[in-house]
């Protein structure tokens, strides 16, 4: 079945606006967990802008599915992730002053550096995946650093999407096409050299539909739709309802 991990560091940050206690991330995670999850997901950042050590210490002795934890190649977030052994880790570029994850990693760029950063994760038993755009390039230089897995950030995608709502799904809107040609070739040759073939960034329950279509991709991580749909409709039910959009699509063995 394929899986959904729900990215709870939005739910840190609302906290974060008052410095306060409120809403706990801790509890998200547990009611994502009740509602479908099959895993969560944190972002440990440089800045420590939303999620916190001290969150990532009490998810991992409460998290009862998986702990995905996306974080810098640096040597304090290989340090904090060795020590703690979450599930899994995802690469992902970082800069201070971005709102969000923009664009996906460098890896053909440098290479010495993450193999370097894999094989230590992968040394204390963490799979390890790599955010990166869908670009074969990349895909290749994942498998050459040794990654268990590649994430496809879709957010080009999505924006594409939002673009196009209006001339139909997929219909005549060039970037569209295109970007999901990029995601469709990516998935399908990443899954032939070996790698497991995760998604995420901007996905909601209408733009992911196509997506679902590509049977390779076994892993979504998803934050923000479903953080704003539970402002509307609760947590639980914004969980539920993208869990049963993902596990009820077909995997491809
Ligand atoms: N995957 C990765 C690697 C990310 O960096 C992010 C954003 O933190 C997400 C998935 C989730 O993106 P969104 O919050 O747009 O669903």
């Amino acid at each position: 079945m394929r899986r959904l991990g729900v990215n709870i560091d939005h739910v840190a940050t609302l906290r974060q606006a008052r410095g306060g206690i409120a809403p706990e991330p801790v509890v998200a995670a547990g009611i994502a967990e009740l509602n479908g999850a099959d895993g969560i997901t944190v972002h440990l950042r440089e800045d420590r802008r939303h999620i916190q050590d001290r969150d990532l210490d009490i998810l991992m002795q409460t998290v009862q599915t998986r702990i995905n934890l996306e974080m810098a190649a640096t040597e304090e977030m290989i340090g904090i992730a060795t020590r703690l052994r979450p599930y899994s880790v995802t690469l992902v570029p970082e800069k201070r002053q971005e709102l969000t994850t923009e664009g996906g990693l460098n890896v053909l760029g440098q290479r010495e550096a993450l193999h370097n950063a894999v094989s230590r994760l992968r040394d204390a038993g963490i799979l390890v995946s790599l955010f990166i755009d869908p670009d074969l390039a990349q895909v290749r230089a994942s498998k050459q650093v040794g990654a268990d897995a590649f994430e496809i950030h879709t957010g080009t995608y999505c924006e594409a999407f939002h673009a196009g709502k209006q001339v139909g799904v997929l219909g005549n809107v060039p970037v569209l096409r295109e970007e999901m040609g990029k995601i469709r070739v990516a998935a399908s040759y990443g899954k032939n050299v070996g790698l497991k073939v995760f998604a995420g960034h901007g996905l909601d329950v209408r733009n992911i539909v196509p997506i679902l279509e590509l049977p390779e991709i076994e892993e979504f991580n998803i934050g923000h739709s479903i953080i704003a749909r539970a402002v509307f409709i609760g947590l639980g039910a914004a969980v539920r309802e993208m869990a049963d959009l993902i596990h009820g699509a077909p995997l491809s063995r």
